[in-house]
Order: C-alpha cells, then sequence, then structure tokens
C-alpha cells in the first residue's frame, strides 16, 4: 500500500460541489446526457422474463448473451473475438487489476505514457510492478524509445490508452500502433490496450485498434484489449469488458472469482437489454454531437481569453484537454488562486509516474456548456494573472 498514491482527482471533488463552482476537474461522463428513459425501459424488460435470474448469482465470465452482444459491438470496431474469449469485469478497472494480476510479478517492468491514467497507475503499484514512464508527443506513447529500452531491459508489459487518453487526450497513430504489434510479436512483451474512448471520436478519422492489427499475427497471443460501457452508457452499472488471449483468459476468470465471484447480474443483464432494444448508436450519435459542441466551447473560450498564456491540441475525441502553462508556471499553485476566482481543473503533475511536469494541467469538457465554458476561461485568465506573475500579459503581448 505504500507505494499506492491517492487520487488528485478525488481530492478536488469537495471543491466542484462548492456553489457557484465551474468544474474543469471532473472525469465523469455528462449526467445530462444519460439515457434515462432507455436505461428504464431497458431494466423494465431485463426484469420480465426472469426477474429472478437477474438477482441471482452469475457466471464468473459473465452472462452468455451480453458476451455475444459484446463481441457483435466489437465488430463494429473491427475486432474480431469469439464471445468466450471475452470476460465481462466490473469496469474496465477491473480489467486493469485483472491483467495486473495475471501478467506482472513483484518487481517486473511495465511501461506507461507520460502522462497517464492514474488509476492504472495504482493498479500497477499494488502489483508491485516497476513503473516506467515513456515520453510522448502527438502521436502519442514514443515506440522509438520503447524499442531501444526493451533492447536493453526485460519489459513485461507496455500499456496504452491509444484513443483520447485520460489525461493526454492524444490519438496513438496508426503507424505507432503497428510498431508496438511487431515490437510484441518480436520479443514477447505483452500490450495492455485500454479504449474505454473510441466510441466518442468527435472528429478525425477512426484508427485501427492495436487488438485487430495484431490479429492473426504472433502478437494476437500477447495483446489484451479492455473496454467499457461506462463512457458510453452508464459508469454507475460497473461493467466492463476484457479480451484476452486463451492462456490468460482461464487465469484472469479464477482472478475475478477471488476477487468479486462474477459482476453485477441486474447491471448486465439491464445492459443487455439496452442493446437489443438497439438504442446504443443512436445514443452514442447524441453523445457525439454533445461532446463535440462542448470541447468547441472550451477550446474557443481559452483560445479567446488565455492565448498564447496557455498551449493545447485539440483532442480528437473523448473529454479531456491536456494543456500547458509556459515553464515557469507551477500550476498547482494557479489552481489555488482558480479556486478562489471560481474555477478548478487537475495539475498535471499528479499524472505523471516520475518527473512530474509542473506546468500542465488536465481540462474535462464534458459537462459543461459555451456560456460555463466562457466564464471558466475568464476565471481560469484571472487566476494565471494572479498567480502567474504577468505571463499571461507578457505571452498575450
Ligand atoms: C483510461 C481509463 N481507463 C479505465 C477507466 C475505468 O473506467 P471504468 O472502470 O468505469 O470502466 C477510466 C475511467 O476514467 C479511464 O479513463
Amino acid at each position: 500500500m505504500a507505494r499506492v498514491q491517492s487520487s488528485a482527482v478525488r481530492d478536488l471533488l469537495k471543491y466542484s460541489k462548492m456553489p457557484g463552482m465551474i468544474s474543469l476537474a471532473g472525469g465523469i461522463p455528462a449526467p445530462d446526457l444519460f439515457d434515462t428513459e432507455g436505461l428504464h425501459e431497458a431494466l423494465a424488460a431485463a426484469l420480465a422474463p426472469d426477474a429472478a435470474g437477474a438477482f441471482q448469482y452469475g457466471l464468473t465470465e459473465g452472462e452468455a448473451a451480453l458476451r455475444e452482444q459484446i463481441a457483435q459491438l466489437l465488430q463494429q470496431r473491427g475486432i474480431e473475438a469469439a464471445a468466450d474469449g471475452i470476460l465481462v469485469t466490473s469496469g474496465s478497472q477491473q480489467g486493469l487489476d485483472l491483467a495486473a494480476r495475471v501478467l506482472l510479478n513483484p518487481g517486473d517492468t511495465v511501461l506507461v505514457e507520460r502522462p497517464s491514467y492514474l488509476a492504472a497507475l495504482q493498479a500497477f503499484a499494488l502489483a508491485e510492478a516497476d513503473i516506467v514512464s515513456v515520453p510522448s508527443d502527438e502521436q502519442g506513447i514514443d515506440v522509438d524509445w520503447i524499442e531501444a529500452y526493451v533492447s536493453r531491459h526485460p519489459v513485461k508489459a507496455v500499456y496504452v490508452v491509444p484513443n483520447f487518453g485520460n489525461p493526454g487526450g492524444r490519438t496513438l497513430s496508426l503507424a505507432r500502433r503497428q510498431q508496438l504489434v511487431r515490437l510484441a510479436a518480436r520479443t514477447g512483451t505483452y500490450l495492455i490496450e485500454d479504449d474505454p474512448y473510441g466510441e466518442l471520436r468527435l472528429s478525425g478519422s477512426p484508427v485501427a485498434s492495436i487488438q485487430a492489427l495484431a490479429a492473426g499475427t504472433p502478437a494476437q497471443a500477447r495483446t489484451l484489449y479492455l473496454s467499457s460501457f461506462s463512457k458510453i452508457l452508464s459508469p454507475g452499472l460497473r461493467v466492463g469488458w476484457m479480451v484476452l488471449p486463451p492462456a490468460l483468459f482461464e487465469q484472469a476468470a479464477l482472478a475475478k472469482q477471488a476477487i468479486d465471484l462474477h459482476s453485477c447480474s441486474l447491471s448486465q443483464r439491464l445492459i443487455g437489454a439496452y442493446l437489443a432494444a438497439g438504442r446504443l448508436a443512436p445514443r452514442l450519435a447524441v453523445l457525439r454531437d454533445a461532446y463535440r459542441q462542448r470541447r468547441d466551447a472550451l477550446v474557443s473560450a481559452l483560445r479567446r481569453h488565455l492565448g498564447t498564456a496557455i498551449a493545447f491540441h485539440e483532442p480528437e475525441g473523448g473529454m479531456f484537454l491536456w494543456a500547458r502553462f509556459a515553464p515557469e508556471v507551477d500550476a498547482a499553485r494557479v489552481l489555488k488562486a482558480a479556486r478562489d476566482a471560481g474555477v478548478i481543473f487537475v495539475p498535471g503533475a499528479a499524472f505523471f509516474a516520475a518527473a512530474p511536469e509542473h506546468n500542465t494541467l488536465r481540462l474535462s469538457y464534458s459537462t459543461i456548456d459555451e456560456a460555463r465554458a466562457e466564464v471558466g476561461a475568464i476565471r481560469l485568465a484571472k487566476a494565471l494573472r494572479h498567480a502567474g506573475g504577468g505571463m499571461l500579459h507578457a505571452a498575450a503581448d
């Protein structure tokens, strides 16, 4: 436990509840975009044929019907996976825990991108892995760097969020995905592909998943794919899944048995009924439209009110905008002033496994509208002027 850091995001929650506060800190899906009507109907439909079954213990691997439906969903993502190679998990967070349990012995090295998803770092730290962070740029994690590292050190696994990662918001390029697949085939290094946001593409063209690229190659036996209904339907239902090579599937199911026996039967049946009603595709269209508007609102408000004092690349999807102030500005200090001004964000330092970059920050646009984006950016500019010692003027001039 001594290695596991508390989440800076959770620590910020109390401020987000303050009246009038504009929170760009949360990483949560927008509650106003939940398809509550569709979920209600799905709940009724899930209970109608066999209510007792929905309240009964279930199979560790997951409800058979849902695993078939997930296989179909994956086909639309270009991934051919048999239902019996899909393990239903309690959120993709459990997928990360299971991946760590089946792959990592204490002292094994796992490579993660800089910056990286915090709770993945926590899962790997609990497995007592050595977490090595890899530089990344706008194309995602630097695979040349990984090639050089792997040629000198044993590496058990590489963890990537290839689509609009949390917090980086970047898309891993096709060339680098292919390079990772070749590396796994050549060296036996495992690839953990975490893809909760792929369906939330807001602009640009989809890029093939690592799982799809590895199909039919020796890398297939080394590739784990994790995803979730959290960002596209409801995080509270706690249903995700993982696609595992056969050799790891049995082990992961065994570990899951010891952890929680199985994921919630009622949630799984509810989701099964929702998918059977054909509601996911139209809901995804609603989500993409809304998140695109919110992203565009935040991007233009930041450009208008902070100008060159903040640098970022527009994310092609997901919920996060990763930004940086000038190198000498400490985002944690700006946050203190920002709280007083009525806006919060997550300082980026928390997302680095080592050597944090203190001038970085994560801004989430999932729960804001145009008016709040505008006021949030004005308040952020004020906080930066206050804490950054006139940086804004210097940069804007
Ligand atoms: C990159 C990434 N992976 C996994 C998760 C876990 O999501 P869940 O367990 O709700 O599926 C999250 C949630 O924020 C995430 O951002």
